[in-house]
């Protein structure tokens, strides 16, 4: 089959690699009918992510049509439309049966590799890296999907792939985010980034009831999409972060911040500065400067919710501030599994519907180029979706809401 495959920092090919099998009895195997780019793909484009290898096969967003089922699969059939959650979960470990998937103990083979790094194992992931298992992703014509009874969701006919393929991840991910939030009504949230994750975490913020959100970001059209969702935005390039949100929160700060930018965070101030510096040369794995912001401006006693991925060490953290301030940190990989059901019902009783955030289409053969103009946010790039029968680039005016 064709599949996107990792070769390096900035280089990504189409190349052919041997089909997926069942090797397991819970296995099933899917023809990938739609995928997409995820933020978090970038950390592994940009080389910032360890024990990747050459010819990794990348995407962990996608969906499409059950081909073949192992001989334990129950619930999944032959031909059933399914939408696959980026956590790769047993279903029956100690934290799959609290709801806590992406920290399942079961699911990855290299549980060793990576319980010498972080103290315990957590879930394999599609697509991202040795570490978390070096499971082969879903850019790609098929893939193998482990556990599908358990994470698998079987689409109903009214729904389309791509209506519910961000149920995979970034819906989950910005629900999460705004649930760990705590939010009370009435409540005002701050969002740094507002790429996908962020743009879902805005709408997910006021679905629990918060009465006011606002978005920091500089690329224009995702803080007017941020604004279609009924943010307030900031553009953090023009105006001081810090003075711009006290005066929209009477002096007090968001209740709640959410950092749903992450490890490759940008800014203009010294520590940004110098962040950019100690990554470059490996001195930190993860520029936090969006992060740093959040904890100066969130309010005393409120939440910190950290969506945005980090995956080691970062320089500078104001945890002084933290303390001080009385904050609570939330965080981590998303228990997508825990969440699908109910996100699914909101998107068949219309009560959102996921394509917004949609800004391009291609075909398998122009992924690489798409790689590039999402990492560079140009041409209004905010999220692209792979048909892996299509072919060439379309740009896609995002639904407006
Ligand atoms: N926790 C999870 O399970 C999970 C799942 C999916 C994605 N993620 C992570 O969420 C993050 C966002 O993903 P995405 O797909 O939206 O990525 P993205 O790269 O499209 O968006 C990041 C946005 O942050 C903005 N940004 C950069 N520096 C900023 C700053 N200082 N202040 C405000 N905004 C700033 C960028 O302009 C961009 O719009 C990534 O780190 C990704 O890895 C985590
Ligand atoms: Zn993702
Ligand atoms: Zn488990």
């Amino acid at each position: 089959m064709k599949a996107l495959t990792w070769q390096g920092k900035n280089n990504v090919s189409v190349e052919t690699v041997d089909d997926p099998k069942i090797m397991a009895p819970t296995d099933i195997i899917l023809e990938i009918t739609s995928s997409a780019i995820c933020g978090s793909d970038l950390h592994l484009y940009h080389g910032l992510v360890s024990t990747m290898e050459k010819g990794d096969v990348l995407g962990h967003e996608f969906a499409g049509k059950v081909v073949e089922v192992g001989s334990a699969v129950k619930r999944v059939k032959v031909g059933d439309r399914v939408v696959i959650p980026f956590t790769i979960s047993c279903g029956h470990c100690l934290f799959c049966s609290a709801g806590k998937f992406s920290l399942c103990l079961q699911s990855n083979p290299n549980a060793e590799m990576l319980a010498k790094v972080t103290g315990y194992t957590t879930a394999g992931l599609f697509g991202y890296s040795h570490l978390y298992g070096g499971f082969a992703g879903g850019q790609a014509e098929y893939a193998r999907v482990p556990f599908a009874d358990v994470g698998a969701v079987v689409l109903p006919e009214e729904i389309s792939e791509e209506h519910a393929l961000f149920l995979s991840d970034i819906f989950p991910t910005g629900y999460m985010a705004a649930e760990n939030c705590n939010i009370q009504p009435g409540e005002i949230v701050a969002v740094w980034g507002c790429g996908p994750v962020g743009q879902f975490a805005i709408r997910s913020a006021f679905l629990l009831g918060a009465s006011k959100v606002i978005a920091i970001d500089k690329v224009p059209e995702r803080l007017v999409m941020a604004e279609n969702g009924g943010a307030s935005a900031i553009d953090y390039s023009k105006v001081d972060v810090l003075e711009a949100i006290k005066h929209m929160t009477d002096g007090l700060g968001p209740h709640a911040c959410i950092d749903a930018v992450g490890m490759e965070s940008f800014g203009h101030t010294p520590d940004a500065l110098i962040d950019d510096v100690l990554q470059a040369v490996k001195l930190e794995t993860d520029r936090s400067h969006a992060l740093r912001q959040a904890i100066q401006c969130c309010r005393n006693g409120g939440v910190v919710s950290v969506p945005g991925v980090y995956v080691g060490i970062v320089d500078n953290f104001p945890l002084g501030i933290a303390f001080g301030k009385g904050l609570t940190f939330k965080m981590g990989q998303t228990h997508v599994q825990s969440y699908t059901k109910k996100l699914l019902g909101l998107i068949v009783k219309g009560e959102i519907d996921p394509r917004f955030v949609i800004s391009h289409r291609v075909g398998l053969d122009q992924v690489p180029d798409a790689y590039a103009m999402f990492a560079k946010k140009k041409d209004g790039c905010t999220k692209v979706v792979l048909s892996p029968h299509q072919n060439g680039i379309t740009q896609v005016k995002p639904l407006g809401n």
